[in-house]
Order: C-alpha cells, then structure tokens, then sequence
C-alpha cells in the first residue's frame, strides 16, 4: 500500500508555499492598499494644528466662530486664568501691602518737621479735586469687581456662598461694564490738566538720587520739587498708561469679536487682567502715602489747601513759583526746604 503519492505531497508544499509568501508580502500589500483609504491619506490633526495653529471647518450657521474646532492657545489661556493670574496679582498685591508695612516701620509716618506754618495755600481747584475723586471712586469700583473675577470663586464663594456670590458677582459684572466709562473719561480730563506739571524737569535727576529723601529717618533731606515730584510723575503715568490700556483692552472685551478673533480676544485679556492687578498694586502706595504714609499730604485733595511749611518741604520749587506770580502772601521765596534743615 502506497502511504504517500505525488499528489498528497503537492498540496502542503503548495500551501506552505502560499502562506511564507503570504506573510512576506503582507506589508507591502498593506502599504499599497492603505493608499487609496481616505482615513489614512487624510492629515493628522497635530500637521493641521502645526500649519494652522487652529483646527477650522465650513459651518453654514452665521456664527462662524463656531466653526473652529481646536485652538490650542486656548489651554494655554485656561492656565492663564487659573493659575498664573491669580498668583501674579496674589504676588503684587501682597508684595506691596508687605513692602509698604516694611517702610512705615523703618520709616514711620513721613511729618512736617517744620511743623504748622497755619498759612493755608490752595493745591488743587475745586474741578481738580472733582476729577481726582471721580476717577479715583471709579477705579476702586473697578478694582474691586475686577478682583472678584480672579480671586471671588476661591475667596469669596466659600464664604457666602453660592446664591449670594452670583448674585454680587452678576451686579459687579454690570458695574465694571459701566462705571468703566466714567473711569475712561476722569484718565482723559486727568492726562490733559496734569500733564504738563509731569513731564520730566530739572529736579527729578536729584530727587531720584535722594530717593526723594523719603530713606532719611531723620527727616531732614527734602529734595526740591515742583508742583509733582518725581514719584508723583511715576504714579501719573503709570495711572495715564496703565489706564489707557487698560481702557483699550477693555473697550475690546465691551465689544466681544468687533474688532478682533479669538486669539485678539484672549491678548486682549492677557494685558487687561495684568495690567489691572499691577495698577491695583500701585494705588495702594499712593493712598497710603496720601493718607497714614505723609501728614498733611490728605488735605490736598481733602480741602485742596495744605499748610505753607508742608508744602515748602515737599514741593519747594513749585511754593518759590506761585510766591512770584504772588499767589502766597508772606515771607518771599525760600529754598530753606530745599536744604537739610538744623
Ligand atoms: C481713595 C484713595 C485715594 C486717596 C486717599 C488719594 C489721595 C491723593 C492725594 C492726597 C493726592 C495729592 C498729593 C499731593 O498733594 O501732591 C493725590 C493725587 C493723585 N491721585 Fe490720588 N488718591 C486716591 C485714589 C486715587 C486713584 C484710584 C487714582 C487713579 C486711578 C489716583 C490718582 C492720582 C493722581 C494721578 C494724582 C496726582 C499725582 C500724585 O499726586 O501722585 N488717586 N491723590
């Protein structure tokens, strides 16, 4: 009996054949069908993203941003408002509330050392004062709701909880979009009746180098000033600047998408928020030198007078300027203040 025949023999050879040579062509066969399925031709979201910077469609709704599937940018601006905003105003806020505790205990409270002259001399008009404090009220009504947005949901909703947050948080929504209005106006009148009491003159150089004698315990270094010294000009422009973009940004968030696309959108409050928190933080070194930092300094914008002594030791140069115009009876010019006194 024949166990075996050609025949039998042929089929596993043939079969075997056909599966090594199967298995070595697989890929090559995968490759070359692979090339007609639309799935693998099309690009893969990462090439779009790195050509585009965004993932967009054809939508047919009038809302065309609608149609932008994937902006990127967009975590990083969710990190933005999460996290790092709220530590750089935590950082500025409290570095300067620290900053200005250090002072007054090294410094203490800045006085007229010559005392009270009890010659009032008028500082600030009646509009000027009006000014001041319109645009001031205005700022602080913005600070307040501008800080609830980065600080209120961690702060203030654990404290008052929910009902009460959305409500005090929809009607601080409100009040920013309005009140901003009448801050954008006070930093327009401002700009134009200050600026030229601010511009750089011939006694910042010394009053920089002196620190405004603002170091000296002994109180006796009083650099001379006109009508704004030195740190006072900082805080101008830094309320003119700070304010005028503070106002462009804004009028952009006013106004979602009328000028610009998401990306405008979200620089837009990348500037405002920053912005906002450093003004924040340098108010609150001009209201305290304003009010506990430097006596007789709040009569200023309180009555608009301030007694002679103070203001000759404050702003020498500008006491010598209204002496000539002879808006000051008494003693003639007098650069005493200028010089350390005995
Ligand atoms: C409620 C708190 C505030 C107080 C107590 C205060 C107090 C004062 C005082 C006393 C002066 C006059 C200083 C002098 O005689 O030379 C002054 C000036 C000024 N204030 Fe205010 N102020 C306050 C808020 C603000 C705010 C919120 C802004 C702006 C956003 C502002 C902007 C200015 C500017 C630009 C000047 C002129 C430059 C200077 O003296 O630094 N103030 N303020």
């Amino acid at each position: 009996m024949r166990i075996w025949s050609v025949d039998r023999l042929i089929s596993p050879v043939v079969a075997a054949f056909i599966l090594v040579f199967g298995l070595l062509a697989a890929p090559a066969w995968a490759q070359t069908t692979t090339a007609n399925d639309p799935a693998q031709q099309a690009v893969s979201e990462q090439q779009l993203l790195d050509e585009f910077g965004k993932i967009k469609g054809r939508i047919t709704i009038p809302d065309q941003k609608a149609a932008t599937l994937q902006q990127p940018q967009g975590r990083d601006y969710q990190s933005f408002q999460r996290s790092t905003l709220p530590w750089v105003g935590a950082i500025a806020i409290i570095g300067m509330l620290l900053a200005i505790a250090l002072f007054f205990f090294i410094r203490g409270r800045v006085r007229t050392q010559a005392g009270e002259s009890g010659q009032k001399i008028l500082r600030f008009n009646a509009f000027e004062r009006l000014m001041h404090w319109t645009t001031a009220t205005a700022f602080i009504v913005l600070a307040i709701t501008g800080l609830n947005l980065i600080f209120g949901r961690r702060l203030l909703l654990p404290l008052i909880g929910p009902e009460a947050f959305s409500t005090w948080s929809s009607w601080g929504k409100y009040a920013h979009h309005f009140v901003s209005w009448v801050f954008m106006l006070g930093i327009l009148v401002m700009l134009v009746v200050w600026v030229w009491h601010n511009l750089p003159d011939r006694y910042d150089a010394n009053w920089i180098k002196s620190a405004g004698g603002l170091l000296d315990k002994s109180n006796r270094t009083h650099p001379p000033a006109g009508r704004f010294n030195t740190g006072q000009k900082l805080v101008f422009w830094s309320v003119v600047l700070g304010g005028g973009l503070l106002s462009v940004s804004g009028i952009y968030m006013l106004f979602p998408f009328a000028f610009t696309d998401v990306s405008g959108m979200q620089t837009a409050q990348y500037v405002h928020a920053i912005i906002g928190v450093l003004m924040v933080a340098v108010i609150i070194a001009h209201i305290y030198i304003g009010t506990l930092g430097m006596e007789g300094a709040y009569e200023a914008m309180g009555s608009g007078s301030v007694d002679l002594n103070w203001a000759r030791e404050h702003h020498s140069a500008w006491v010598d300027k209204q002496q000539a115009k002879g808006k000051i009876d008494g003693r003639p010019p007098s650069h005493a203040a200028a010089e350390p006194a005995e």
